[in-house]
């Protein structure tokens, strides 16, 4: 559900805290950026910002292996979330605090917590009969349990037959339904909050077990009415969004509730169901919003150190650089939904968008200023209109998209000022300018602009790629991008002239490699051949082929495909074409688009649906584009 963006003054993002023993791989590595890129932009905004990362250390799984390593679980532990830390270090992510659950004022929080639902009754003692998975740390219901394997992760589950306590999270039903529904921005994206709206819908809310007996379970937080029993470690972990405000680098009790936490999709029920319950219990706000992204998979299959198919971010950020992980995890995939993670696409992106769009600028931008202005900024004769407020007006859009997480879009905005700024270079031919006297007032005009566009670029770029982005804003302004402002800095016009610029570093070269770049997404034509080793054919072979302009009047994808889109066209009468193109295009951005298509073509179905002719599309690494025109044509209009 989009939402405007509504003027906050802080702003508090938190990670996942994440298991201790994992070994961090690019599935945590994904939330941790997501979460630096929202504190980074929103300080670029001027905001007050917290942002919360931290370990989960309590439990039966850690228990486990730390006794399978000879050691104590708190030696343990401290050595673990040291790979964490160094993992945070390597990606440039700047959290305000990391939060350990074994730490004691976090105990003491989650103690109180529980002392303040216990007084209230809103805990009591039960006898318990179910299941118990320890590698996901959750309890099952007989009706969840087949073959006594977990319906999560398939390991075998204990039978557990206990006096417990439990939480009343029963009570909480409705007006947990009631918050999710008055709420539309709680539980994002709008799938999830379907999903779990649907969950609600078909299933009373039972009462959460919080509690296991401590002879069985030592490593846990103490029940503070009774010390028999140690707390349940997803109890005792969420609170650790609350109680990093009460004593965690200062004191930022201000800032709950929290603006937004990121979580992975399996994890969502734990914080719309377990976590919004427990606050309501206690009165105290609830969060702001709730945003369950997908899953990195490899060849389809979830990522996980179990399954050993975990990517290593750390060898990644070795070979590649932390600034282009970050930028391939937030380009390659809309966040919300799974996406198939590969070297070659990373280099594919490397190559096309980082090396050929925004290195190119870069270089050749900086090359022009120092062979025409011995690198000093030259002073314009005028301003270039379009482009400042191209430049200016895309802030709004990329706040707009920051804050619905639409990281993709909030970089498809920005690449539209890379795009330009590249044509612009393009259309005033600076080297032909540069001829001439009289075009010498243009000659600075367009190389000013140039420079001052990419200042902007910097800024944008800054929270997605920090390194390399705070390298090139430090050379066009000497400045800090760390310290800046936008409502301060993002003026056209604000790059000082005869400014004496250092020459830059080549900033992300290509990658020669043996990986091949994917092989392109199948397009609605045949695979181009090399230039070269066409078959030639002859002028009337050509003219047997009808191509004609074609706008596009009404786009659904078709039902059971990802990537066919039915399209309703008017190619001087109306036809319907299915065109392969949905990973591609969304049926939304379609409508109103003339394309080109082949007219006299056989009529086939595909799935199902017929087509009435074939739409053109040319293809590379990065994707497929749509042949469109030049300027408004009627459609139907040959195409020769
Ligand atoms: O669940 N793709 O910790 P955890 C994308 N301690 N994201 C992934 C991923 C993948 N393949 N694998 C992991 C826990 N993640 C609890 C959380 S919070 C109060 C307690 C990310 O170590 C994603 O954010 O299993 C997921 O939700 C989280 O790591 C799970 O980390
Ligand atoms: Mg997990």
């Amino acid at each position: 559900m989009e939402e405007k963006s509504v003027e906050v003054k802080s702003f508090y993002v938190t990670t996942p805290i994440y298991y201790v023993n994992d070994v961090p791989h690019i599935g945590h590595a994904y939330t941790t950026v997501a979460a630096d890129i929202l504190a980074r932009f929103n300080r670029l905004m001027g905001r007050g910002v917290f942002f919360l990362t931290g370990t989960d250390e309590h439990g039966q799984k850690v228990l486990k292996a730390a006794q399978a390593a000879g050691l104590t679980p708190s030696a343990h532990t401290d050595k673990l979330c040291e790979n964490f830390k160094k993992l945070w270090t390597r990606l440039d992510i700047t959290n305000d605090a990391f939060i350990r659950t074994t730490h004691p004022d976090h105990i003491s929080t989650v103690q109180d917590f529980l002392l303040q639902l216990f007084n209230k009754g809103e805990i009591v003692k039960r006898r318990y009969e179910g299941w118990y998975c320890t590698h996901d740390e959750r309890f099952w219901t007989d009706k969840d349990i087949k073959d006594g394997i977990c319906p999560d992760c398939g390991r075998a589950v204990e039978k557990i037959e206990e006096e417990n306590y439990f939480f009343l999270m029963s009570k909480y039903h409705d007006r947990l339904v009631t918050h999710i529904k008055d709420n539309p921005g709680y539980i994002m994206p709008e799938s999830r909050r379907n999903e779990v709206l649907g969950f609600l819908r078909s299933n009373a809310l039972g009462d959460l077990c919080i509690s296991r007996p401590a002879q069985r379970l030592s490593w846990g937080v103490p029940m503070p009415f009774d010390n028999n029993y140690v707390t349940y470690v997803w109890f005792d972990a969420l609170i650790n969004y609350y109680s990093a405000t009460r004593y965690l680098s200062g004191n930022k009790k201000d800032f709950w509730p929290a603006t937004v936490h990121i979580v992975g999709k399996d994890i969502l029920t734990t914080h719309a169901v377990f976590w919004s319950a427990m606050l309501m219990a206690l009165d105290i706000p609830l969060p702001k919003r709730l945003f369950a992204h997908g899953w990195w998979t490899m060849k389809g299959q979830k990522m996980s150190k179990s399954l050993g198919n975990a990517v290593d971010p750390f060898k990644i950020i070795e070979r590649y650089g932390a600034d282009a992980l970050r930028y391939f995890l937030f380009r390659e995939v809309t966040f919300g939904l799974d996406g198939d993670f590969s070297e070659e696409a990373l280099v594919g992106r490397i190559n096309t968008d980082l090396a050929n769009d925004l290195g190119n600028l870069v270089s050749r931008s900086f090359a022009m200023l120092n062979k025409f202005f011995q690198g000093k900024i030259p002073t314009p004769d005028a301003a270039e209109i379009e482009l400042k407020t191209l430049a200016e007006d895309i802030l709004l859009s990329i706040a707009d998209h920051l804050n619905n997480l639409a990281f993709h879009r909030a970089l498809d905005d920005i690449w539209t000022l890379v795009t330009y700024l590249n044509k612009y270079i393009d259309t005033n031919k600076p080297w032909v300018l540069a001829k001439s006297s009289e075009t010498e007032g243009r000659l600075r005009t367009v190389i000013y602009s140039l420079m001052e566009g990419l200042r902007f670029v910097s800024l944008y770029l800054y929270p997605f790629m920090p390194k390399s982005m705070a390298m090139l804003y430090n050379h066009l302004t000497n400045g800090d991008a760390s310290i800046v402002t936008l409502p301060e800095v993002s003026q056209w016009g604000l790059i000082e002239k005869n400014m004496q610029i250092k020459e830059i570093e080549q900033m992300f070269p290509r990658i020669e490699t043996e990986i091949k770049p994917p092989k392109a997404p199948q397009a609605s034509v045949p695979p181009p051949k090399e230039e070269g080793i066409i078959d030639i054919i002859d002028i009337a072979d050509f003219a047997k082929v009808r191509l004609k302009t074609a706008k596009i009047i009404a786009a659904e994808a078709v039902k059971g495909s990802s990537k066919l889109i039915r399209l309703t066209v008017d190619s001087g009468g109306e036809r319907q074409v299915v065109a392969g193109i949905g990973k591609h295009y969304k049926p939304e951005e379609l409508p109103g688009k003339t394309v080109v298509i082949v007219a006299n073509l056989k009529p086939a179905k595909l799935m199902g649906v017929e087509s009435q002719g074939m739409v053109l599309a040319a293809s590379d690494a990065e994707g497929l584009t749509l042949i469109t025109v030049d300027r408004e044509i009627p459609p139907g209009a040959l195409v020769k």
